[in-house]
């Protein structure tokens, strides 16, 4: 997977019959213990190892939870009450689960970030880029069925609003809502479905992370100047420099994780999904999961016609575009410079745009009434501006300033990169860059 020429050399007998048979522990050499990576990475570089951890304690402890769980309309919320309370560590599981879903989240969104902060996805990364795109496409399907699963109100309604929404989908709306439903409303044979394909998509996103890593290292690894890889003396070998630092981020990671487990378990849960799903009584509020909320506000923003667009399409298809659009992003950012370390309007428009992505979030727990709509108007048009108008435009009138020549000047000689600032200190980028 690494590109380059194999150093990998087994020492013992085995090791050597092994090797000319099926030259796993090579691949494996090559790709994570010689692999060159740049020696500039910092912390928000850990993510990617920090998600495939998670990826990985999602399938161990989802599977074990399978094993007690039973997917029926009548026995699903009394299964989960008896995870909880009989099964030896059930309620451990659970929130290791339930919360790990959340935190998967939270690592996603900060590998998506670093991404657009450091033009990660600008060639030849398109690919990788579109990969990471599809892997989260599949985790908020997962996400979205396994919130079904407890069988709580918010499980109930939540799939209710949601599937309602395919309905306006013009021609097969309706089809394509029963077709997940496997009926007219959410009842037994929708909790099936959700619980077979919840059970299927992690193992697919498995595949596709191999396909992301493999693209990564065909590529190679960004920075955070964003110049490309030149001398020898730009990189370190992955082991033990990555791999000590990636330790490290997933142990800090780890710390705050345990904390929400042990002790707030229930914090980014509603409390309502811990009253069994009644198809009779509708919550006063329905909201989804956190990690959704940006999307909700954007589904309510449009809250008119457009043409022959009814509001209640237009809504389905501002969602559904505000995540198609990270499909496009490699070709909207005109920029010639990838990292926004030298790019100070772009750096100043991510920031807003971060923070307008929260206050979207904030906005989706908030009912579509009052002053929260034109406000929920505005922060979709701000979501939709900055790929569509600042990513291209940016590009073209942005004045970049002065990028080192390689790596190794970047990090051992900020002087010849013009990096110093008057006192004689360094910037805070430059911070960033020697990392
Ligand atoms: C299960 C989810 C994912 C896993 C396990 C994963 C894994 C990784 C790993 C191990 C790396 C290398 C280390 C690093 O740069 O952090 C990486 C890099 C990268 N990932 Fe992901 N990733 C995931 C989701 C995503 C998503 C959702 C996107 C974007 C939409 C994305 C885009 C990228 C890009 C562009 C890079 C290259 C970074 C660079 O070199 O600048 N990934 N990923």
């Amino acid at each position: 997977m690494s590109g380059s020429p194999s150093s990998y050399s087994p020492r013992t007998s085995v090791g050597r019959w092994f090797d000319a048979r099926m030259p796993l522990p090579r691949l494996m050499h090559d790709s994570f213990v010689s692999y060159p990576v740049p020696r500039n990475l910092n912390y928000a570089y850990t993510f990617g190892g920090i998600l495939t951890l998670m990826l990985i304690l999602q399938i161990a402890t989802g599977v074990v939870l399978a094993m007690h769980y039973s997917a029926s309309t009548a026995t699903a919320f009394g299964s989960v009450e008896k995870i909880m309370r009989d099964v030896n560590s059930g309620w451990l599981l659970r929130y290791l689960h339930s919360n790990g879903a959340s935190f998967f989240f939270i690592a996603v969104y900060l590998h998506i970030f670093r991404g657009l902060y450091y033009g990660s996805y600008k060639a030849p990364r398109e690919l990788l880029w579109i990969l990471g795109c599809i892997i989260y496409l599949l985790m908020m399907a997962t996400g979205f069925m396994g919130y079904v699963l407890p069988w709580g109100q918010m499980s109930f309604w939540g799939a209710t609003v949601i599937t309602g929404f395919f309905t306006a989908i013009p021609l097969i709306g309706e089809w394509l809502q029963q077709l997940l439903l496997g009926g007219f409303a959410v009842d037994n044979p929708t909790l099936n479905r959700f619980f077979a394909l919840h059970y299927l998509l992690p193992f697919m996103i498995a595949g596709v992370v191999v396909l992301h890593v493999w693209a990564l290292h065909v590529t190679g690894q960004t920075n955070p100047t964003g110049i490309e890889v030149k001398h020898k003396t730009d990189t370190l070998p992955f082991t033990p420099y990555a791999t000590v630092k990636d330790a490290f981020g997933m142990i800090i990671f780890l710390i705050v994780f345990a904390y929400f487990v042990f002790y707030i378990p229930n914090y980014l849960g509603h409390a309502d999904n811990y009253v069994e799903a009644d198809p009779l009584r509708t919550p006063a509020k329905i909201v989804p999961e956190w990690y959704f909320l940006p999307f909700y506000a954007i589904l309510r923003a449009i809250t008119f016609n457009i043409g022959p667009i009814d509001a209640k399409l237009g809504g389905v298809l501002a969602m559904f575009g505000a995540i198609a659009v990270l499909f496009f992003v490699p070709w909207l950012d005109t920029s010639r410079v990838r990292s926004a370390v030298y790019r100070p309007w772009y750096k100043l428009f991510f920031w807003l745009f971060a923070a307008n992505a929260i206050f979207l979030g904030w906005l989706g727990a908030m009912p579509a009434e009052g002053i929260y709509i034109p406000m929920m108007q505005v922060s979709t048009f701000f979501y939709f501006a900055f790929f569509l108008i600042v990513m291209p435009l940016l590009g073209l009138i942005e004045k970049p300033r002065r990028i080192p020549n390689s790596i190794t000047e970047a990090v051992l000689s900020p002087a010849a990169s013009g990096k110093l600032n008057e006192a004689g200190r360094r910037t805070k980028d430059e911070n960033l860059t020697r990392a």
